[in-house]
């Protein structure tokens, strides 16, 4: 191998893993969306008052994002040159697996459909929409073509993920002896744990259909109070004297 085609694979290595983590970081925030619309909008509104911070994160995101595409294909292509039969193909029992035979697919399967979610959800406008940003997502999801679409994804990605993760620590030379089995273990567990947090989430949406507001405790309908009131139905809070609220 040269300098220059261990350079490539270290870059897609690194890149790759930089891009586990904003998998991690996204995952999280995103278990919100089963807290209901007012949490999850609360969260989409504190990373937009980020601001200039904001926007380093999502152009440095698309840096390595674009660095982990060229580098993939730069050696896909050199492997290809160097080795025009298929190294599987050569092999009698290789280790070649079918994750690890298909990740320029996988990939770019996971590329098209990070361009549509980004369009879905980043760049339409959800002001007007009843629940907000978790509005657009759930009526999206409700769409048994959209939800089923992003579960197929979900599966692509955990093919991906999972080869990718250990394919990753192996390049980086950060596997010992008798350690590749390790790594092939927790790419396995890694990969496929974050697929499937995102699944549940458009099967949640699909099967749940859940409405805006549904999760709030509203204060209790039930009890009127004044009857010239115009919405005396509601309770309503008051300030008393020790600064407290108390509900009258
Ligand atoms: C399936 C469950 C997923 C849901 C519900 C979801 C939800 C969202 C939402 C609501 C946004 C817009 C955020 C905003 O405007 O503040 C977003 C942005 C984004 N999502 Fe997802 N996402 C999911 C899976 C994924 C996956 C699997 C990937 C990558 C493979 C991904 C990559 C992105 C990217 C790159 C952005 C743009 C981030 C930014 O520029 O701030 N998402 N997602």
């Amino acid at each position: 191998m040269t300098p220059s085609s261990i350079l490539k694979k270290t870059v897609m290595a690194l890149t790759g893993l930089a891009l586990v983590g904003f998998l991690i970081a996204h995952l999280s925030g995103n278990f919100l969306l089963f807290k209901g619309d007012k949490a999850f909008n609360a969260y989409a509104e504190f990373l937009e008052h980020q601001g200039g911070l904001l926007i380093a994160a999502e152009v440095g995101l698309l840096a390595v994002f674009l660095l982990h595409i060229y580098s993939a294909i730069r050696v896909t292509l050199e492997n290809k040159a160097a080795r025009p039969v298929p190294y599987e193909t050569k092999q009698s029992g290789g280790t070649s697996t079918f994750g690890s035979r298909t990740m320029m697919i996988s990939g770019a399967i996971i590329l098209l459909f990070v361009i549509l979610h980004v369009k879905m959800f980043k760049f339409t406008d959800h002001e007007h929409v009843d629940g907000e940003l978790w509005g657009l997502v759930m009526q999206a999801f409700a769409n048994p073509v959209i939800a089923l679409a992003y579960m197929a994804a979900m599966v692509v990605l955990g093919l991906h993920l999972s080869h990718g993760f250990s394919s990753a620590f192996q390049t980086l030379g950060l596997t010992k002896p008798g350690w590749a089995k390790c790594y092939k273990k927790a790419g396995l567990v890694v990969g496929w744990l974050i697929a499937f947090g995102f699944f549940t989430m458009p099967l949640y949406g699909l099967v749940v259909k859940p409405k805006p507001g549904a999760k709030e405790h509203a204060p209790a309908k039930t009890i009127k109070h004044d009857e010239n009131d115009d919405d005396a139905s509601v309770f309503r809070p008051v300030l008393t004297e020790k600064g407290t609220v108390s509900w009258s």
